[in-house]
């Protein structure tokens, strides 16, 4: 499915101000979130329903000059699927244009839905689409003219996955919304009345703002506003905000780095929708192989830097267990299609949140030059990767700003599981019974995640204790090596402090010289590492007064841990959840050096030169 990450904002400003002004203030508000293309829908009583839209910059729109406009809704569209084009862009509208709706989140069943509407005519790639055609059924079904709010409650029953919806009509005096996964707040002005995906979007307006929970249908108007859940008519608290603009951009976090590892629930629940299906012990990532190329595959080669490498090295175990087939990790700028490949045989994975690295487009273009298939796993829809490889799968893990890479490595290792499971089943290498475990990790990876969250007081004891050490180790075996890597990356990126980390069975070959009371060693002791012998190397560096730290799978105790952290039972997605631990302690860590963790010196978000 096609997912709009954008922001909502809609204002219903009873004259006070040109309502096209304020919802294309509301958008410049939340342009900090990142998006791609913009769009409004205005409403006036003499001049109907007025759509503009258009990919790019909020500036890049023009917004139409509407007098009588009494109501507005606007949106800012992060492309997950289905590029960035004018017709991708939010709002959508019915056939006939009296129905115009912006939408966050992703409808799962939209393929479903669509092929319902067979007879309306569709004119965008994305889910959101079904959504004004499915209100226009329901009101012409209506006796009379219909009401918009019964419409949008019929619609919203039989959507499925996560959403937050603003929609007007033509000759309708409000803007009904809904709320399921996808967060909406209503802000209330003595002028005017707002929703939005986020305060920020109105903060200049009022601080006086109801947030709604899921489930709920409200409807605004210069009346006021009606919340109903379960058909009943609610009353929500209203709360007065009391953060400064930039916190509020956070979400109220100090830096975009904690808000992002804290959205890890619902951006890897947006990596998996609609692709997993535990039942029949598959996933589905909508890829398009060439018959018969599956079935000859000798080798997959992956590709990338830095944290996407890590979720490569991660990757490259599952595809050999998982789909039968030899995989291998490479760093990206020492990237060449080596001698004794055929390169018809071989597919080459580009690792890239951004799309934009440029040793990682080196690297798939002398794989293109050697006659490899190539395939790209990213963030970023219409970024240069997508038009360099073959076939493209997006993780949706929504726009990332901090230097350091968080929520999206977590959401490339979840894609790349989902890959490795899709290609085993097609390849018959991989039985259903021993895809299920796999699927239902995935599946309950965002719960997990949210409980190592839930944890952060005792990640942070940990940073705030052994934070001012000389130098920090972390290891792990298995899927926990990628995993300690990666842990010290983020540690020495934004604490500048010297971690490394190793395959922990390593650590008596050479670093083992290194260690002292003054040099933690962080372990990852869960299913997917070999958590006992793991132990047994921690417990070597232990001997020579290294404090540890462990992440440590539920039940399982290793009770000479200095600190023992404990991650849920998710099977060969656990190391993925211990690393959430080790994002904390590198946040804490940093953070209580009051480091620049958002913008580390000397490194960028996207590295563009060779
Ligand atoms: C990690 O925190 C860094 N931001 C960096 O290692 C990054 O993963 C690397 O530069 C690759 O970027 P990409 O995923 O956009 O290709």
């Amino acid at each position: 499915g096609e997912s709009a990450a954008g922001d909502g904002a809609a204002g219903d400003g009873g004259g006070f101000a040109r309502v096209g002004d304020i919802v294309h203030e509301g958008l410049h508000n939340l342009e900090y979130r990142g998006y791609d293309s913009a769009g409004v829908a205005l409403v006036g009583e003499a001049s109907g329903l007025t759509v503009a839209k258009r990919s790019g910059e909020v500036d890049n729109l023009t917004v139409p000059d509407v007098a009588d406009a009494a109501l507005g809704i606007g949106h800012t569209r992060w492309s997950t699927h289905g590029p960035p084009t004018d017709e991708n862009a939010h709002p959508h509208t019915d056939c006939v244009g009296d129905i115009a709706v912006v939408h966050n989140g992703i409808v799962e069943n939209h393929e479903a839905l669509k092929a319902e509407l067979s007879d309306h005519e569709f004119t965008s790639d994305t889910d959101t689409e079904v959504i004004p055609h499915l209100i226009e059924e329901e009101l012409a079904a209506a006796s009379d003219a219909g009401d918009l709010l019964d419409a949008v409650r019929a619609v919203e029953s039989r959507l499925e996955g996560s959403y937050a919806i603003c929609a007007v009509r033509e000759d309708d005096d409000r803007i009904v919304v809904a709320r399921r996964g996808s967060p909406l707040v209503l802000g209330h002005d003595e002028d005017a009345t707002f929703v939005a995906s986020d305060v920020t979007a109105f903060l200049e307006h009022t601080r006086d703002a109801t947030y709604l929970e899921d489930g709920d249908v409200a409807s605004l108007s210069a009346e006021g506003v009606e919340v109903y859940a379960d058909g009943e008519l609610v009353d929500r608290e209203t709360e007065t905000v009391t953060w400064e603009a930039d916190a509020a951009e956070k979400g109220g976090y100090e830096h975009y780095m904690r808000k992002e590892i804290h959205e890890q629930p619902e951006s890897l629940r947006q990596t998996i929708a609609g692709r997993l299906d535990v039942d029949a012990g598959d996933a589905d990532l909508d890829t398009s192989f060439p018959p018969g190329f599956l079935a000859d595959l000798e080798e997959i080669q992956i590709v990338a830097c830095g944290t996407s490498n890590y979720a490569g090295r991660y990757a490259a175990q599952l595809f050999e267990d998982l789909s039968g087939v030899r995989a291998t990790v490479e760093t990206a700028s020492e990237y060449e299609f080596g001698a004794g490949r055929s390169a018809d045989r071989t597919l080459v994975v580009a690792v890239t949140q951004s799309g934009e690295t440029a040793d990682t487009l080196g690297a798939i273009r002398r794989a293109n030059a050697a006659g490899a298939r190539t395939f790209a796993v990213t963030n970023t829809l219409g970024s240069t990767v997508t038009r360099e490889v073959d076939d493209t799968a997006f993780i949706r893990a929504g726009p990332e700003i901090g230097v350091a890479a968080t929520k999206t490595f977590a959401s490339q290792v979840a894609t790349l599981a989902m890959l490795a499971v899709a290609i085993g089943r097609e390849r018959g290498a991989l039985a259903a019974a021993d895809a299920r475990p796999v699927l239902e990790g995935l599946r309950d990876l965002p719960g997990a995640v949210q409980q190592v969250l839930d944890n952060e007081d005792a990640v942070r004891e940990a940073a705030t204790e052994y934070g001012d050490s000389e130098a920090f180790f972390f290891v792990g075996r298995q899927l926990g090596v990628p995993v300690a890597l990666e842990g010290a990356l983020k540690l020495k990126e934004i604490s500048y402090d010297h971690a490394e980390g190793f395959a922990a069975g390593e650590l008596k070959h050479g670093p083992l010289a290194l260690v002292t009371p003054e040099t933690p060693v962080l372990a990852v002791l869960t299913e997917g590492g070999r958590a006992d012998e793991t132990m047994n190397n921690v417990t070597e560096a232990q001997t020579r007064g290294a404090p540890a730290i462990g992440c440590v799978s539920a039940g399982d105790k290793y009770a000479t841990l200095d600190v023992s952290l404990p991650v849920p039972d998710v099977g060969v997605v656990e190391p993925l959840v211990a690393n959430v631990y080790l994002q904390l302690f590198a946040y804490h860590v940093a953070n209580d050096k009051g480091r620049s963790i958002d913008k580390p010196r000397n490194l960028a978000k996207s590295v563009t030169v060779e």
